[in-house]
């Protein structure tokens, strides 16, 4: 089938993907809940170094997408490719291993231990086996994690004495620490004041410049603007519209979606 990319909105509601549309597909992708139809033949394709912005309104089914694609639980129905081959309902550390890694929103980082040992314990298993014996290896990687999020001053601390912001560098640098080629980062702007987002933002991107595909969830757009290059909006588990931050803000059926008070 055609890779022609349709960025219009709604242009390809019907349309169905394959193993090699992007870096992470997924094709008709259905999670229901009893009665309760969570996520609606959802069909998105992720391209390689991409920061793709997944928003929708609470409850529009954002969660349980990547709870199906990162192997929390397998979907009702679909498909899902990661790096060409069909991961469907491949368990999550098995994910890890293949290269995809997430954010928790809620996360409890060991509090007696320091901000860059949290890190250490949170690296690759396959990384922990090929430098055990080289003598704090571990650890070094570890702290050029931190400072690659914006960490190297407080490593040495413990979460407790971290600001809000801090915390979501230290999940942030949890998730790097796995080595993944892909990472879903669950709102990390959630209770950030602008610069603080702006921090963020340039952190995601520095990442994405080292090779990176990032898909950040959001509830809204506000933040996001500055570092998404595409945005997929939901409601009620199914796709209303897909473009740029500019295109999606001006969607009709976006506004519509948001109608409820909340800001876009
Ligand atoms: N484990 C579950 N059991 C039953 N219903 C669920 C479960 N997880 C989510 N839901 C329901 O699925 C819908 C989508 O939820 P969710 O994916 O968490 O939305 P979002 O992350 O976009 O806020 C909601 O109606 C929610 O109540
Ligand atoms: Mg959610």
């Amino acid at each position: 089938m055609s890779a022609e990319p349709e960025t219009g909105a709604r242009a390809d509601r019907e349309r169905s993907y394959g193993p090699d549309d992007g870096i992470l597909v997924a094709d008709d992708l259905r999670k229901e809940f009893g009665g309760l139809v969570a996520v609606d033949d959802l069909s998105f394709a992720v391209q390689e170094q991409e920061i793709l912005g997944f928003i929708g309104p609470n409850g529009a089914g954002k969660s349980t997408t990547f709870n199906c694609v990162t192997g929390t639980y397998p979907p009702t129905d679909g498909t899902v490719y990661f790096k060409g081959e069909d991961v469907t309902g491949i368990p999550a550390h098995d994910m890890v291993k293949e290269g995809m890694s997430r954010t928790f929103q809620e996360f409890a980082p060991l509090e007696d231990r320091p901000v860059v040992k949290n890190v250490e314990l949170a690296l690759a298993p396959d990384e922990l086996f090929t430098l055990s014996g080289m003598g704090g290896e571990t650890e070094q990687l570890a702290r050029e994690i931190c400072r690659r999020v914006g960490l190297g001053e407080v490593m040495d601390q413990t979460p407790s004495e971290l600001p809000h912001a801090g915390m979501l560098k230290l999940e942030l640098g949890r998730a790097i620490a796995t080595q993944p080629d892909v990472m879903l980062v669950d709102e990390p702007f959630a209770g950030l004041s602008a610069d603080e987002v702006q921090e963020l933002t340039e952190v995601m991107e520095s990442l994405r410049q080292h090779g990176m595909t990032l898909i950040v969830v959001d509830h809204n757009m506000r933040g996001l603007l500055n570092l998404i290059d595409r945005a997929f909006v939901i409601q009620f588990g199914s796709k209303i519209a897909e473009g740029t931050p500019e295109e999606i803000t001006d969607d009709p059926e976006v506004q519509e979606a948001y109608l409820g008070g909340e800001e876009i």
